[in-house]
């Protein structure tokens, strides 16, 4: 204890002192270990997304299906010479076989294809890297300046080295030095998640003098691992553990970079635990699923390039451009002509368009229980509000603000089908989620709500977290038991972990905990069902629990406990189908 005193001391009394800190002595405090427990790899899309030719199934990125892909796009003759309509079903069918890519026998021509080797070796896993165009004799090396571990962990598994590289740099003899001309020698950059080099971009410089060429020391099983201070990759390479969460993919399957508290000097930390190069930061593409990196881009100028030659297609911009055609969701984006009220905090009561998401559900002659619009005919509230049979007693009230006084905007919809989660427990409130399926006009195609606009529905648990602040609304009791007849909306922390109010009965995976500090803001009897709302970087809405349970409104010892609505994502995709809710790699 004395010591913590003197520490902090220290750091009160020094401006140097965090620099002191984060250097070598706090190396492992980078890395989130419960989080390493679940051993995200590059196709974990709670952390990550997939591939523009992959999609999101229960968290894990898997290849689409040829007809998934957009229909947009050029045809490409690939790799091994086969023609396809698009890069994206090129890259689907390569997901599904990856073996095709070394089949040889197509008959189109693209813009060249290197097939790699190695050279002066010192083993079979180890030497200077050369690559060939596959159609041609010459061979030639690749240059040193720009290759990095990434690139050799690619070169290592299109030589059959799973693990990917050990290192870039090895002790090679160059026996005929003066017959290589360096400044011939090519340049390549990869994604890192490549599986062979041809794959990745070939390029050119205009550069004078000796370059050096780059070499590759590949892991095998006879690596032995770094004595001290190593990090274990998901794919079982030990990489050493300043090398993780410095924006760098090392492992080769990314896992050194998804879990981590903080981030290294040149890499930029998404809200999200996951660390990426500074380059990825402010270059137009979104990396990280919570979008920080693609914020406040103003100062960021591009770099001007290079004078480079292409001498293949540019793999990178194919891969952009098959994003640029996924079709785009709308979702929890506000008309921007009611964004001007947004700034009341506290129970304050709603203006109609405030929350165009939420919606009533009335029961007879009351209305007993919020519920959200997710989009098409269909409405996310809790299963402990509905019976599946009293679907035709239930009414959805959209738009509405008061309900003695109801507002011209209101729409009265009539319910088609209640489904309740197979597993909700009304005992325990476990898996406390159901869905409403509105009745369309007959000779309407859609449920049409011209005031509503839906919430995104989250499909990453890593989306948000504790003490981000998020809006809870309805038209619940207040701390008194008073009824409340126009819509309130008040706004309240997330909490990380409910189990010390609530022990034995919060389920951490299902459920989720806000409040305030003083209590002043909760969800009470009535605002069950309703939606508790939290705003990403972008301003794009995201229905992040459903009001369920708690105890004593208000009192801040009893925080208000939401259904998960992340956890969920899969199961409401099942019943109202990935495209009106997916907002990424449907
Ligand atoms: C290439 O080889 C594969 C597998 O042997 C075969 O299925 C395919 O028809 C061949 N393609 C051509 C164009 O010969
Ligand atoms: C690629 O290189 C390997 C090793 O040098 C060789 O066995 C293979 O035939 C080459 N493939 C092509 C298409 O040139
Ligand atoms: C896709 O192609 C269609 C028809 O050629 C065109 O109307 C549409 O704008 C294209 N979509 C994109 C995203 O480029
Ligand atoms: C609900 O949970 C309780 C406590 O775990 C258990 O005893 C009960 O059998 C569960 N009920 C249902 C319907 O699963
Ligand atoms: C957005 O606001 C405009 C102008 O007030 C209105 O015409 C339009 O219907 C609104 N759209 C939605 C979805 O509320
Ligand atoms: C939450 O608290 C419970 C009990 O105190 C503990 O078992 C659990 O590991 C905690 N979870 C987190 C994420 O800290
Ligand atoms: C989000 O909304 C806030 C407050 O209205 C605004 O200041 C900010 O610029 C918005 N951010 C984006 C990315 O639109």
């Amino acid at each position: 204890m004395k010591c913590i005193h003197i520490v902090l001391l220290l750091c009160f009394h020094l401006s140097l002192c965090k620099l002191t800190s984060t250097s070598d002595t706090s190396q492992e405090d980078l890395v989130d270990k419960k989080c390493l427990m679940n051993k995200y790899t590059h196709l974990s899309c709670n952390k990550v997304f997939c591939q523009p030719w992959q999609r999101c199934i229960e968290g894990t990125c898997v290849c689409k299906l040829p007809y998934q892909c957009p229909k947009n796009g050029t045809s490409v003759c690939s790799t091994n010479g086969k023609n396809y309509p698009t890069y994206c079903k090129q890259k689907s069918l390569e997901c599904i076989r990856p073996e095709s890519k070394f089949l040889h026998n197509g008959t189109c021509r693209g813009k060249g294809s290197f097939n790699v080797s190695l050279k002066y070796k010192n083993k079979d896993s180890e030497g200077i890297v050369e690559v060939k165009l596959v159609d041609q004799d010459k061979k030639t090396f690749i240059c040193k300046s720009t290759w990095s571990i990434t690139e050799a962990n690619v070169a290592c598994r299109d030589l059959g080295f799973q693990q990917g590289a050990f290192d870039t740099h090895g002790r090679f003899y160059i026996t005929d030095e003066l017959h290589i001309n360096s400044a011939d020698c090519v340049h390549v950059r990869c994604r890192g998640l490549e599986t062979t080099l041809a794959e990745c971009t070939f390029t050119k410089r205009r550069t004078k003098g000796y370059q050096g060429l780059a070499g590759v020391v590949c892991y095998t099983q006879d690596t032995a691992p770094p004595e001290k201070e190593s990090f274990q990759c998901v794919n079982g390479k030990y990489i050493l553990q300043k090398k993780a969460c410095d924006g760098v993919n090392d492992c080769g399957d990314l896992s050194d970079e998804l879990c981590c508290k903080e981030c290294r000097s040149g890499s930029f930390r998404c809200k999200s635990g996951v660390c990426i190069p500074n380059q990825y930061k402010c270059n137009g593409e979104v990396d990280c699923i919570t979008g920080d990196d693609e914020v406040n881009c103003e100062d960021f100028a591009t770099v001007a390039q290079e004078e480079t030659e292409m001498l293949t297609a540019d793999m990178d911009a194919e891969r952009k451009q098959i994003k640029s055609f996924l079709p785009k969701l709308s979702c929890g984006i506000k008309n921007s002509s009611h964004a001007r009220r947004k700034r009341v905090v506290g129970g304050k009561p709603a203006g109609v368009g405030d929350l165009p998401w939420q919606v009533a559900i009335k029961d007879g002659k009351e209305i007993k229980c919020g519920g959200i619009y997710i989009g098409g005919c269909w409405i996310l509230t809790a299963a402990h509000c509905v019976r599946v049979s009293k679907a035709r007693h239930y009414q959805v009230w959209t738009s509405l603000v008061d309900w003695i006084r109801p507002n011209s905007e209101l729409l009265v919809e009539t319910v088609n089908k209640v489904i309740i989660h197979e597993k909700y427990n009304g005992t325990t409130y476990e898996n406390d989620i159901a869905l409403l399926e509105m009745k369309k006009f007959s000779n309407h195609k859609e449920c049409e709500l011209p005031n509503s606009i839906p919430a995104c529905v989250p499909w990453s648990p890593y989306l948000f977290q504790p003490n981000d602040k998020c809006i809870v609304s309805g038209w619940g009791r207040e701390k008194d038991n008073q009824k409340v007849y126009s819509l309130r909306w008040g706004e309240v922390n997330l909490i990380g972990n409910c189990s010390k109010f609530y022990s034995n009965r919060y389920f951490e995976k299902e459920m989720e905990c806000a409040g305030t500090k003083d209590g002043s803001i909760d969800a009470c009897k009535g605002d069950s069902g309703g939606p508790l709302v939290c705003m990403d970087i972008n301003n794009v809405s995201y229905v992040w629990g459903i009001v369920s349970w708690g105890e004593n409104c208000g009192e801040p010892e009893f925080p208000g406990v939401y259904t998960k609505v992340a956890n969920y994502f899969d199961w409401i995709s099942y019943h109202v189908g990935r495209a009106l809710i997916s907002q990424h790699n449907i």
